[in-house]
């Protein structure tokens, strides 16, 4: 058996950081994504630098075939997952009656229904051997609606909501549970998001790059928090929202995310 790490989404942006320090701190890693180039690069470039073995995986996991098969990979190498990270996604933007129902669709498949899926895959072997991480990208998405990323935010309050619902199942069960959730960030998700020249500039104003995003995320998730929210501000915003009205969150969030006429 090889003890193994899983990061989806791993060949580039936010996993492929994540993939750095979990190599690094020697852990086999099952990067997985579609673009079987991208996913050649990284191995090269893991293995070059750390002395632990990367194995990549090319599936579609908008489809429920594409994560089947991600699991048969998994059992027929015999890997013992140790920590998965959800963390593949996309998003869209606009205003929500013009983004085609396809794209938004296919959206939902990746950020909600594939982590739904995988946790259902993963979860009750370690729930079994009472060991195991699950970490999940959220968002500062997660914490409020976003008017013209209306289905973006939706998908990943969801991740946060059922992220803090399986930390309470999971509290006496040996397995923790844990999300992150970064403020917008320039990784290769906002230019194929749209949003990168939807929204006026200033929205994505103060933007830090990925790498000190993730050095973050991944300190505290060292530490063992659980909801790691990387930035202050958006710790903040977090914290705020306990003493604002829903009304007023919305009016500053349709300003927040105006999108350029
Ligand atoms: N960047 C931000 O502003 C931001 C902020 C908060 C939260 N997040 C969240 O953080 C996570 C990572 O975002 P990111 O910014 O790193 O995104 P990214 O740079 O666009 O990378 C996405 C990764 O997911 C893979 N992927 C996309 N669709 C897939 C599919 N159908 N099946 C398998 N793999 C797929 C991509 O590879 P292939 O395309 O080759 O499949 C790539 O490796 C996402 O869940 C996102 O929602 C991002």
């Amino acid at each position: 058996m090889t003890n193994i790490t899983i990061i989806t989404g791993g060949s580039e942006g936010f996993g492929r950081e994540l993939a750095e320090h979990f190599a690094q701190d020697k852990h086999n890693l099952l990067l997985v994504a579609r673009r079987f180039d991208l996913l050649e690069n990284a191995k090269r470039e893991l293995e070059g630098k750390y002395d632990v073995k990367i194995f990549i995986f090319s599936t579609d996991l908008t489809t429920p075939e594409g994560r089947a098969a991600l699991k048969e990979y998994c059992d027929e190498n015999r890997f013992h997952i140790d920590i998965l990270v959800n963390n593949a996604g996309m998003g869209t933007g606009g205003a929500f009656h013009e983004i085609p129902s396809e794209k938004e669709t296919s959206m939902i498949r990746l950020n909600v229904e594939a982590v739904n899926d995988l946790i259902h895959l993963f979860l009750p072997k370690m729930i079994e051997e009472k060991q195991g991480v699950i970490m999940n990208a959220a968002s500062a998405a997660s914490f409020q609606p976003g008017p013209y990323m209306a289905a973006y935010y939706a998908c990943k309050a969801y991740i946060l909501s059922l992220t803090e619902a399986l930390i309470a199942e999971n509290k006496k069960t040996g397995v923790r549970i844990c999300c992150y959730c970064p403020g917008p960030c320039a990784t290769p998700f906002l230019k194929k998001a749209g949003t990168d020249t939807l929204f006026d500039p200033a929205r994505n104003s103060g933007m830090r790059p990925p790498k000190i995003i993730i050095d973050r995320v991944y300190k505290e998730f060292k530490r063992g928090k659980k909801i790691i929210i990387p930035e202050k501000k958006f710790a903040f915003l977090r914290f705020i929202q306990r003493f604002v009205p829903r009304s007023l969150l919305l009016a500053v969030m349709v300003k927040v995310n105006t999108v350029k006429k």
